[in-house]
């Protein structure tokens, strides 16, 4: 989603400018722009619809725009189609001021007709110019940009984070931020301002997370915070553990794949520290045994794949717990009036920390008083820092849009917990436990084999990409890994795709079942093995061409069926969709590659959803 990057330091800020917003394009954008001021020409700006590229070419790699102070932004639209004229940076009547903006503004229509009547005239159909000219305005009153800024926060309501130069201030840029990120970066040759740390991270890993309420005066030596009284505050700084070489593609043609190669190593980083001496430990989240015992309800709450970790965990946990398991969309959750109290544990999960749903859900469970624990991946983002309890997922940065590695770190992260929680409620026996615990062990190991055989899935994405609808069935863990996969798939390929649970079937889908429909048949769930493999033989009796995904165990008996198999290792039943998803992530990968689509940046799709 939109990206916001600030520089304030000595050198030219429009190259450091594109190569932040180039670092962030990951996230999906429409259009972008930069705004950069020197003593000589004062505001420069530049801006258009499309690729950076374009913006590159229009500015000559910023050649064009002049000063070491700037801003730059990469846009999401939301208010008003993807255009030149909607870009940010925004610019005041006056032209006095440049501003751009993540977030949405919900009383700006009311802001903008007040603004009319004083007469001033608008140019763009965004909520963020009506920021712009608003700040104008109350800075022609108070003439202090601080001031001003101040007056313009407690009169707007929404999100946003802002960064935002001003003509008659040579130095500095202001920032200020609710419920979007934002990050402030101290670097050697001057200070950062940046929605998401990869923009940054090449000139410095010393950074401090802004809290909402919060703004920043940033210069080329200092960074100034101040709460909403304008009130100064002490920023705790952090080192961002990762460097420059994690968010690049490294040789590899896309970031996809280059993080799906990666999961061994990133699972077993999630898992190996939470295990000492055979037993789960989770440092950040512990409980009493009795704190245990008083959870009558389980809520798990997420968007997008993280949602379909909660479903594969709601099978596991329910098993392993005996304690109902929920698992909710945020998105509805948030407006469902939901049955939580001070007995419910609510687990979010996402890798992005930001998604602006899975936040509010999270909110709304806080405020009726639930226990919340945040399994995110991005270290100091809102959803970790508002959590009760928060557990990293070690993934490192995920830069493709479709994610792969945050998703696997977020499954064992999440069996991990089911263990622990287990353990405590004594619903878990320790043969099992040990059993589990042995084999989570064994994961990297065991994703590695699959990785190392990856021609046959090759061949299937080549002999399959035709197709323009696939289904995927399963029972069980099978149907939610199913769902993952046919999010894959229709996320890079565009290819149209539902999953099922095998036994729904009957009442409905197999109706579209004909000759030559492709169907991807999921068949690792040992416990249900048979009842999948009916499921098979009635689809492939009506035509369908059957794609199957199984265990070595269950390979030979799959084989007589299915028309072309894959087999992973064997691994504890709980545990099997660590490894299933894997094919089906590169199938994914693979049929995209042949159809020729934007692999890393699917289109309309982002990163990270920071507006409803
Ligand atoms: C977007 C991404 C998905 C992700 C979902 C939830 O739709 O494209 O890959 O699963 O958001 O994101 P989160 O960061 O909360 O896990």
């Amino acid at each position: 989603m939109c990206g916001i990057i600030g520089f304030a330091g000595r050198e030219e800020a429009a190259p450091i400018l594109l190569e932040g917003l180039a670092r962030m394009e990951y996230r999906g954008y429409d259009s972008a722009g930069i705004a950069v001021r020197s003593e000589e020409r004062g505001l420069q700006v530049k801006k258009t619809k499309g690729r950076l590229q374009a913006l590159f070419d229009l500015t000559h790699g910023g050649a064009d725009l002049e000063g070491p102070l700037g801003i730059g932004h990469t846009r999401w639209a939301t208010h008003g189609e993807p255009n030149d004229i909607n870009a940010h940076p925004h610019i005041s009547e006056k032209g006095n001021i440049a501003l751009v903006h993540n977030g949405i503004i919900e009383n700006y229509l009311e802001i903008k007709e007040h603004l009319i009547r004083q007469g001033v005239h608008f140019t763009s159909d965004t909520d963020t110019e009506v920021v712009a000219q608003l700040l104008e305005f109350h800075y022609n009153e108070c003439h202090s940009m601080l001031e001003a800024v101040g007056r313009v926060l407690r009169r707007i309501e929404g999100s946003y984070a802002f960064g935002i130069i001003c003509s008659d201030y040579p130095n500095a840029l202001i920032a200020a931020r609710k419920d979007s990120p934002l990050i402030l970066g101290y670097g050697k040759g001057g200070n950062f301002i940046a929605s998401d740390v990869t923009a940054i991270i090449k000139y410095t890993r010393d950074v401090a997370y802004m809290d909402d309420g919060e703004i920043a005066v940033v210069t080329a030596d200092h960074i100034d915070v101040f709460d909403a009284e304008l009130t100064p505050v002490e920023k705790q700084h952090s080192l961002v553990d990762w460097d420059v070489s994690a968010a690049e593609k490294g040789g590899y043609a896309h970031f996809m794949y280059k993080e799906i190669l990666e999961q061994p190593e990133a699972v077993r980083k999630t898992i190996s520290p939470r295990i000492r001496e055979g037993r789960v430990v989770l440092d950040e989240f512990s409980m009493t045994a009795e704190e245990a015992q008083s959870i009558s309800r389980i809520f798990i709450i997420a968007c997008g794949s993280s949602y379909h970790v909660g479903m594969v965990s709601k099978y596991n946990w329910e098993r392993l717990l005996r304690r109902p398991v929920e698992v909710c969309l945020a998105s509805e959750f948030r407006y469902s009036d939901p049955l939580v109290d001070e007995h419910s544990l609510v687990i979010v999960i996402s890798q992005s920390g930001e998604t602006l749903d899975t936040m509010a859900a999270m909110r709304e469970a806080k405020r009726l008083r639930g226990r919340t624990l945040a399994i995110v991946n991005v270290v100091g983002s809102s959803i970790a820092r508002e959590a009760d309890h928060v557990l990293y997922t070690w993934a490192g940065p995920e830069i493709a849009v479709a994610t792969t590695k945050a998703y696997s770190t977020q499954l064992v992260l999440m069996d991990l917990v089911g263990l622990y929680l287990g353990d405590l409620l004594g619903t878990v026996d320790r043969a099992e436990y040990d059993a589990i615990l042995s084999e989570l062990q064994a994961l990297p190991e065991k994703m590695r084999a699959v990785l190392a055989d990856i021609t046959p899935i090759q061949y299937f994405a080549s002999r399959y990409f035709n197709h323009d609808s696939i289904f995927f069935i399963g029972r069980n863990l099978d149907y939610a890994m199913g769902l993952e996969g046919s999010l894959k798939l229709k996320e890079i390929s565009y290819i149209h795709s539902e999953a099922y649970a095998s036994g729904e079937l009957k009442h409905g889908t197999i109706s579209l079942i004909e000759p030559g429909t492709l169907v991807v048949a999921l068949g690792t769930y040992g416990p249900l093995f048979d009842k999948a493999m009916s499921n098979v033989v009635e689809v492939k009796a009506r035509g369908a061409e059957v794609l199957a995904v199984t265990t070595e165990t269950f390979r030979e008996r799959m084989e007589k069926t299915a028309d072309a198999t894959v087999a992973v290792p064997d691994t504890h039943p709980v545990l099997q969709p660590s490894l299933g998803v894997v094919p089906l992530q590169l199938f994914a990968y693979y049929v995209a590659l042949q159809r020729g689509c934007d692999i890393d940046k699917p289109r309309n799709l982002a990163k990270s959803v920071t507006v409803e």
